[in-house]
């Protein structure tokens, strides 16, 4: 184990610690130990943690600790870990400190989701749908990507569709429960970002906008967003194809050509042309600036503030959130709750629009649907949110399948969260 200056770091080398990302008294982890440094997270690592000097890595040849066992592994430089209430109640030991440690343990978040919400009506109702709409929308992204036609009249008619359903029967078609029926049958298959994308930035947009087209025009947008990488990969204007599908890290020249997925402005620019101007530039300007970021840091025009459309801010928000809790490999996905504090982070440093950042805010809490909380009465999942407060929740226990709402009893609280 060695200490490498910051500015030092180089693809290939291996952490030797946590990375945790400090947001009031919580820490959010970033990046575990064990994992093999890409251009990309070296380049976030010197974006988040510029305050530090040097980062422990692994010496080369020594064998990587993997992250199966983070939580003895903690260590950091930079904040303290997040500490778990060491109070010891029989109900956690049902499923373990790891749920609420830090790290992410799938088949522990799986017995938790069966135990609590998978026979639900609300929940087999809204999975049955998401089920049908994400077929739907697998078979128009597929024929896109083998043929390189848009079928933009059925796009906008299964738009029509999502928007109407959740429009009427909110109640059985719950955008927020998504988290809990992907996470359910988690697979990385190409559209499962393209959906939620969709899903999310319709669940933010209906808190901001009433009017049904506009929020259509929206829901196009979050699922086209990211097209530029069929574009890029069916007419190989890169090596796109090639750096979508590769299972490691990307170079630094990779990331680049990554980058030039919103560069299809001369593909996308006629879309939807039987659409009025107002809606069609939704659906285009998603696509080109989804990567722009409110305080000008983004790509690829570097565009700030409103100059950037406005499904390119609301994208640009639900955009990192997925891909934070949807990253490649389980191991290293971060859990709803953390997701959602580093959104906070980010916001705070004007990468987003504040408004929209903060309606995305409300509309998920401070705990999202699904997420796994270690209350003062013992592990729990989230079930969804009290309109009244974004961070007392309704949740499950897991042992004995008892519904409590945070806001209603006092006796049971998640210590973990803001003072
Ligand atoms: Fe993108
Ligand atoms: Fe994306």
């Amino acid at each position: 184990m060695k200490r490498v200056g910051i500015k030092e770091l180089a693809p290939g080398m291996q952490l030797g610690e946590d990375l945790y990302f400090k947001r009031g008294g919580l820490g959010v982890p970033l990046f575990s130990r064990g994992v093999e440094l890409t251009a990309k997270n070296i380049d976030q690592i010197q974006r988040f943690f510029s305050g530090i000097a040097s980062i422990l890595v692994q010496d080369a040849g020594v064998a990587g600790v993997t992250s199966s066992s983070p939580v003895e592994q903690h260590q950091s430089v930079s904040a303290p870990p997040p500490e778990a209430p060491q109070e010891e109640r029989p109900k956690q030991a049902l499923y373990g400190r790891q749920l609420v440690d830090g790290s992410f343990d799938k088949p522990g978040v799986d017995a938790l989701i069966a135990a609590t919400v998978r026979e639900r009506p609300e929940f087999q109702y809204t999975k049955a749908k998401f089920t049908e709409y994400f077929s739907q929308v697998g078979g128009l992204l597929q024929s896109f990507s083998n043929t390189g036609t848009l079928d933009q009249q059925d796009v906008a008619e299964l738009a029509w569709q999502v928007t109407s359903e959740f429009h009427e029967a909110p109640q059985y078609f719950d955008p927020s429960l998504l988290y809990l029926v992907q996470i359910e049958d988690w697979d990385q298959g190409t559209f499962n970002h393209s959906f939620d994308a969709a899903v999310l930035t319709l669940l933010t947009a209906s808190r901001m906008s009433d009017q049904f087209e506009e929020l259509t025009a929206l829901f196009i947008a979050g699922l086209l967003h990211d097209v530029g990488k069929f574009i890029y990969s069916k007419y190989q204007l890169n090596d796109m194809d090639y750096i979508v599908k590769k299972p490691g890290g990307l170079t630094a020249e990779e990331y680049e050509q990554v980058k030039r997925h919103v560069d299809v402005e001369d593909h996308v620019g006629g879309w939807f042309e039987q659409l009025p101007t107002r809606l069609r530039e939704q659906i285009i300007y998603g696509i080109l600036e989804h990567h722009e970021r409110f305080n000008g840091s983004g790509y690829l025009k570097g565009k700030s503030g409103t100059s950037i459309s406005f499904s390119g801010r609301l994208i640009g928000v639900v955009d990192v959130y997925d891909a934070l809790t949807r990253r490649r490999s389980y191991k290293s996905m971060v859990r709803p709750d953390d997701a959602i504090n580093l959104l906070g982070t980010m916001a705070e440093r004007g990468l987003f629009d504040r408004k929209i950042h903060q309606t995305f805010y409300s509309a998920m809490g401070r705990y999202p649907v699904g997420s796994v909380v270690n209350t003062t009465a013992g592990v729990a999942v989230v079930l969804r949110q009290d309109p009244r407060s974004v961070d007392a929740p309704v949740v499950v226990f897991g042992d004995s399948g008892e519904e409590v709402g945070l806001l209603g009893d006092e006796s049971v609280r998640i210590p973990s969260g803001p003072e």
